[in-house]
């Protein structure tokens, strides 16, 4: 199975629309759903030889007020079940990682029970500022910094 990422296009949101989470993602900006006119990044993977989409995410630029630098938003991150585990996800993670080198990506209402897998990912975790060692409910950020930061 080969997987290629590429940039999403109004065609796909449909196909994004129909997934296990009950995500809706739109072309134009929509009440209760994420759009591609507000993405930074929205891709797609999919295999070249099948002709099949797998997965998908959605990253949006938020900007901090009064100068402080933004961040990058990854928001939705999904791959069909019938793909998963197959770095489906890893190669979707590591093509926004490499578009937005210079800029922090934090993931959004992440998942828990996923903790180790965005380390695997590549992702770090931040605790909350009052956060106890050992609270697993990980009140904190899972963060990729730019990349200037940690080398
Ligand atoms: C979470 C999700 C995106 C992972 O996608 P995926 O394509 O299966 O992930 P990958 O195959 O790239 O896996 C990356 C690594 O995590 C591991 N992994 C992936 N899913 C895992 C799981 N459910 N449990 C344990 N490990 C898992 C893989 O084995 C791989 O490990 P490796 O580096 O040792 O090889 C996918 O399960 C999904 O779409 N889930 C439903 C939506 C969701 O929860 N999205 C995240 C919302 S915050």
């Amino acid at each position: 199975m080969r997987i290629k990422v590429r940039d999403a296009h109004p065609a796909d949101t449909e196909w994004m629309s129909n997934n296990t989470e009950g995500w809706t993602v739109t072309v134009e900006n929509q009440e209760g759903a994420t759009s591609l006119a507000e993405a930074l990044h929205a891709l797609i993977a999919e295999d070249p030889d099948q002709g099949v989409r797998m997965g998908w995410l959605h990253s949006s630029l938020l900007r901090a007020a009064g100068g402080e630098p933004g961040y990058v938003r990854l928001y939705e991150l999904h791959v069909s079940p019938e793909f998963r585990q197959r770095g489906v996800a890893r190669a979707l993670v590591d093509e926004l990682f490499a578009r937005v080198p210079d800029q922090e990506i934090i993931l959004s209402a992440w998942d828990r029970d996923l903790y180790g897998v965005w380390f695997k990912l590549g992702f770090s975790y931040v605790p909350g500022p009052d956060e106890m060692s050992g609270d697993r409910s990980y009140p904190g950020d899972m963060v990729r910094p730019p990349v200037e930061a940690v080398s």
